[in-house]
């Protein structure tokens, strides 16, 4: 078989992992593997890398967030499809497996109609309907808590309120799997919809014990004025000092961790055993605590 890579839309930890993975366990079966640089993009821009022997040492990558290979929010699809499918066929490419989120997903689907393809879905933001778990999200919640415990520190020498601001989109699960772990004063996530006397209650509340604060917050719930609307009233209420921290793109490039080095590992060896047992397209998932194949006739949109 000939297996061709490529990575999609925002990097997440582990994607690098996952492609060294996927081309050890392929080059065991004797497959021949192209990497195709920058996302779709490159796809339809015919920018593929061919694996010539010992010329990739695989440790100057493995452990290391971002992807190699580069990646793209391609906005070429889908008018461009046909033509990603015809650059596959041209290089001779039987399989092409897409690292990605949601809008890969999307991407991947339509070439499926023609070539088979696996998607691995990956994502800081766990946000990928159909699995339990995208790679690289516990990688982000380790920095998210790293990155947060420092920032407490300070504050709480201060004895003043932060807030801080966590990724995601619109999805809550970074938010609440690190907040179960930090024990903010108070998590506001996309489904809370606290009025803003709710949050100052439970911010004095806090600060009467523990003389400091800090929020978690979900990126995408309020406005760069909502925030500072936020920590004004903050500053009025608890006669304190109180700052807005956004985390911002270091949770992207979170250094990757052990979970997800050995989740790249075992999605990456399912994923190729399972493509020598169908043609069909699939996505490697995980549900109720493994990981397993999943047809994309079987995902419903
Ligand atoms: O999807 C990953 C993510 O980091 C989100 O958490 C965030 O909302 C978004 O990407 C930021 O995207 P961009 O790179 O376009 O600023």
């Amino acid at each position: 078989m000939k297996i061709a890579i490529l990575t999609s839309g925002g990097d997440s930890p582990g994607m690098n992992a996952a492609i060294i993975n996927l081309i050890v366990a392929a080059s065991k079966k004797k497959n021949e593997v192209l990497l195709i640089r920058d996302g779709f993009n490159g796809l339809l821009d015919n920018n593929f890398i061919a694996l010539e022997n010992n010329v990739l040492d695989y440790y100057d990558y493995l452990y290391c967030s971002g992807s190699f290979i580069g990646s793209s929010r391609s906005k070429r699809f889908p008018n461009e499809v046909s033509k990603a499918v015809d650059n596959l066929v041209n290089y001779g490419v039987n399989l092409l497996v897409v690292i990605g989120g949601n809008g890969s997903y999307l991407g991947a689907k339509l070439i499926a109609q023609k070539i088979q393809v696996i998607f691995i879905p990956a994502s800081i933001d766990n946000d990928v309907t159909f699995t339990d778990y995208c790679l690289g999200f516990s990688s982000c919640c380790n920095e998210i808590v790293q990155q947060t415990q420092k920032i407490v520190s300070t504050f709480k020498t201060h004895q003043n309120v932060v807030i801080i601001e966590v990724m995601g989109r619109y999805c809550s699960d970074l938010v609440n799997c690190t907040s179960q772990a930090l024990l903010p004063a108070v998590l506001i996530n996309h489904e809370t919809n606290y009025k803003l006397e709710e949050i100052i209650t439970k911010l004095k509340e806090f600060y009467q014990i523990h003389h400091f604060g800090f929020v978690l917050l979900a990126e995408n719930i309020y406005s760069s004025s909502e925030i500072e609307t936020l920590r004004a009233t903050i500053e009025q209420n608890l006669h304190c000092a109180a700052r807005f921290n956004g985390l911002g793109y270091s949770q992207r490039g979170a250094t990757v961790d052990c979970n997800d080095l050995s989740a790249a590992n075992a999605i990456a060896n399912l994923a190729i055993n399972e493509a020598t047992t169908t043609k069909d397209s699939f996505a490697v998932v995980k549900i109720n605590g493994n990981f397993v194949k999943k047809l994309f006739q079987e995902i419903k949109d």
